[in-house]
């Protein structure tokens, strides 16, 4: 299917803007839809004149989600949020925002409906507010739209991310490297380009609506591996020590009365589990997208955190 007209809920974060940039390039008319405007102009380059369009929308407030997604033909959910302040909680934007979102997309018409959720948003039992709010998402999604498609992405790598730049900035500054726990629990990181590919794929095949696919990169790691792995990209020596996770949940509890927390009790109990993909749920590779390895893109942007520079290092030649 051809797209012509797609609305991105989220698209000034750092999955959204990936997912704009991919709509653009396959030809699609793009709206940008974002609560303040001043966020989206990094993408509004991603294409031809006016073919990225920035729109107003708050998924708090169902009008302003039915004017962004009217007449759109796609509309994709990228919108998130990592931890609960003030008015952002989780309930509301991850749930009642993809009842918004689904609503308005029957409403407006739109034939297809993508959902970025993430692994382990089937676990009903889950005890953790930020999952159970994943899970209330997914079946929001589905009740108001059932044919649309939903993503679930193990931890997303690619410049701007959140855990491959908060790791090395980290390790760059403090005395070792923290692990939550013992660090063995495993991760299938995803790169972003590999994701809003997935995006762009399941939105033109018709054949994908109404099911559920688990996106992970080419290899699974350990929490500690990664720590390794990113300690060996920026070229330092620093010792990597596991903390309790009851001790950084208390962490992550005084952390959230920071501004930008740098880690919740909520994320702590994620870093204790496995993230990674199941076997015999359709992936990547059913949506056509060949996987892009850590190892390839993490040069290209942590390559800043190495001592002495980012040219600090041996020439090829
Ligand atoms: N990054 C990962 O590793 C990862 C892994 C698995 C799943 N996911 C999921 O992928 C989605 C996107 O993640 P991300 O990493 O791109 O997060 P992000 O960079 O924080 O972007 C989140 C986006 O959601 C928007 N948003 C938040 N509250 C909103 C509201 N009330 N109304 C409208 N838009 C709102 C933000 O816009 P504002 O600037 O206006 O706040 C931003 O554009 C999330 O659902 C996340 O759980 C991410």
């Amino acid at each position: 299917m051809a797209i012509r007209e797609v609305t991105v809920f989220g698209g000034s974060g750092f999955v959204g803007r990936s997912v704009v940039r991919a709509f653009a390039r396959a030809g699609a008319r793009v709206r940008v839809a974002a609560r303040r405007l001043a966020f989206v102009e990094a993408t509004r380059t991603a294409g031809e004149v006016g073919q990225v369009v920035p729109v107003i929308a708050n998924l708090r407030m169902p009008d302003s989600v039915r004017r962004a997604a009217e007449g759109s033909q796609v509309v994709v959910n990228a919108a998130g949020i990592p931890f609960q302040r003030l008015r952002q909680r989780y309930e509301a934007v991850h749930v009642a925002g993809a009842a918004a979102i689904a609503e308005a997309a029957r409403a407006g018409g739109a034939e297809r409906v993508i959902h970025i959720s993430g692994l382990g948003a089937d676990d009903r039992e889950s005890r953790n507010p930020f999952i159970r709010s994943k899970v209330g998402a997914e079946g929001a999604i589905v009740a108001g739209f059932p044919r649309a498609t939903i993503l679930r992405p193990s931890v997303v790598f690619g410049p701007d991310d959140a855990m491959f730049n908060r790791m090395a900035r980290i390790a760059t500054t403090a005395p070792f490297l923290p692990l939550v726990g013992d660090g063995r629990a495993r991760v299938q990181p995803i790169f972003v380009g590999d994701l809003a590919a997935a995006v762009v794929a399941a939105a033109t095949r018709p054949e994908t609506a109404g099911m559920v696919f688990e996106l992970g990169g080419p290899r699974v790691f350990t929490y500690r591996e990664i720590a390794a792995l990113v300690l060996r990209q920026i070229g330092r020596d620093k010792p990597v020590i596991g903390v309790p996770a009851a001790l950084m949940t208390i962490g992550g509890w005084l952390a959230e009365f920071l501004p930008v927390p740098p880690i919740t009790a909520d994320q702590v109990g994620l870093l204790t589990q496995d993230n990674v993909v199941r076997a015999g749920v359709p992936g990547l590779a059913e949506l056509g997208v060949a996987p892009t390895s850590v190892e390839a893109i993490l040069p290209t942007y942590l390559d800043r955190f190495r001592a002495g520079g980012r040219y600090n290092r041996e020439a090829p030649i």
